[in-house]
């Protein structure tokens, strides 16, 4: 068994029940992700099994796949099936169930099981298997929102933590988020693939990452082409909450416990593992916690506009924030107060003696950061 790696404590992760210890999670795989096989990513801080198909519809369709080669999980007792995996999941780590049904009955009653194991239900509309969309289900249910934001509502009233796995470039992924959080679902966990044809983008897409953290408060995992560490954390700089490994952990079965690891160690330096990049360097509206005072021509400007925030507005809600906190002070600093400094991994020496100064450390100056961003974003008039 490969060795603990201790994390508890560190990110202090909620999502309803479910308490994830780290933001690393194994991705679902169908006929490769059960229990068995999630027992060797047990480091993981979440553990997405499945996909199980919930009824006879749907296990039908994913014989047929079998029949051509394809994996699938296929059972003539799913529910019960459903149940032995999650009793056998118990204790690996915080674990969610993928799920496919026809009809919405199944869902309610996996959604039931899935609380009643302290787990994480998760709707599939990701599929694509010409069988499952012939059904209505998988990725059928991106271009019917009524149909899943009402199978959303009516899973939701068990109570459960509810995610849904989409994949982006097949309908429009920021009204797609919006829908699905109106409808109240806790999670979306975005295949983040490219749009067919762009051959512009290497790996994940992941300017729908940014937009969908800038238009929803949706706990955001990130999926696609995570396989290093600079993967997972272009992922959490444009505003994964957690990231999701699929085909990397069966090429190099060793990358959840490194990124395990690798995360864990920025959380460790700097207090906020999933820091936006500034805003010139891309990154989300999270990142107006690091603009300097709205003095010169930059990306700072658009980025008010889009936020529906005046320049003279956010130089009040920064001022006022930081009053009385130890980053109003700053003597030496571009704009004589940390209120306008940069992200603690940019390096300068005149934040840092600033820093020293004031006794605080990076940990605290980046905690002091992200509830600034907090607080600027609920300033915000526009979220689009
Ligand atoms: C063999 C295989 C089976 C998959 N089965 C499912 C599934 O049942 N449900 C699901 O939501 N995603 C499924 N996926 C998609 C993965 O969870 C993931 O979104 C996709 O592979 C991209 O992530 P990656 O680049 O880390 O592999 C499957 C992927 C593979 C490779
Ligand atoms: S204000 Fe500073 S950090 Fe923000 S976008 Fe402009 S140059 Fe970048
Ligand atoms: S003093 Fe350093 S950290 Fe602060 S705004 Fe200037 S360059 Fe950025």
């Amino acid at each position: 068994m490969n060795e603990a790696i201790v994390t508890e404590n560190l990110f202090n992760i909620k999502i309803g029940y479910a308490a994830p210890k780290n933001p690393i999670a194994l991705a679902p795989m169908a006929g490769i992700t059960d229990s068995k096989f999630a027992s060797r990513f047990r480091n993981a801080g979440l553990i997405v099994l499945g996909g199980y198909n919930l009824d006879a519809g749907t296990n039908e369709a994913a014989q047929k796949e079998l029949d051509r080669e394809r994996k699938e999980f296929v059972s003539d007792r799913p529910i019960e099936f459903l149940e032995g995996e999650l009793d056998a999941a118990r204790g690996l780590a915080a674990v969610a169930v993928n799920v496919r049904a026809a009809t919405i009955e199944p869902l309610i009653e996996a959604a039931r099981l899935a609380k009643k194991y302290g787990a994480i239900l998760e709707m599939n509309a990701h599929c694509r298997q010409p069988e499952m969309l012939a059904l209505g289900t998988g990725e059928a249910l991106l271009k019917d929102t009524p149909r899943l934001c009402g199978y959303i509502r009516e899973i939701k009233k068990t109570g459960v933590v509810l995610s849904v796995k989409t994949r982006a470039n097949v309908v429009d992924d920021v009204s797609l988020a919006k829908a699905i959080e109106s409808a109240g679902a806790d999670i979306i966990h975005i295949d983040a693939m490219p749009p067919e044809g762009d051959n512009d983008l290497a790996g994940a897409d992941i300017r729908v990452i940014k937009r969908i953290r800038n238009s929803t408060g949706l706990f955001i995992i990130g999926n696609n082409s995570v396989v290093d560490f600079e993967s997972a954390k272009e992922m959490f700089g444009h505003g994964a909450d957690m990231v999701s490994v699929a085909r990397a952990a069966l090429s190099s079965p060793g990358i959840i416990d490194h990124l395990v690891r690798e995360i864990s160690s920025l959380q460790s330096l700097t207090g906020w593992y999933n820091a936006p990049k500034h805003i010139c360097a891309g990154g989300d509206l999270r990142a107006l916690a690091f603009c300097c005072l709205p003095v010169k021509p930059c990306a700072l400007h658009g980025a008010l506009k889009q936020a529906g925030i005046s320049a003279e507005e956010f130089m009040k809600i920064k001022t006022e924030f930081a009053r009385n906190t130890p980053i109003e002070y700053g003597e030496g600093t571009c704009f004589g107060s940390m209120t306008w400094c940069c992200k603690i991994t940019k390096p300068c020496f005149l934040r840092d003696s600033a820093l020293t100064s004031s006794g605080l450390s990076d940990v605290e100056y980046m905690q002091i950061k992200k509830r600034l961003s907090e607080y600027i974003l609920k300033h915000r008039k526009r979220r689009d």
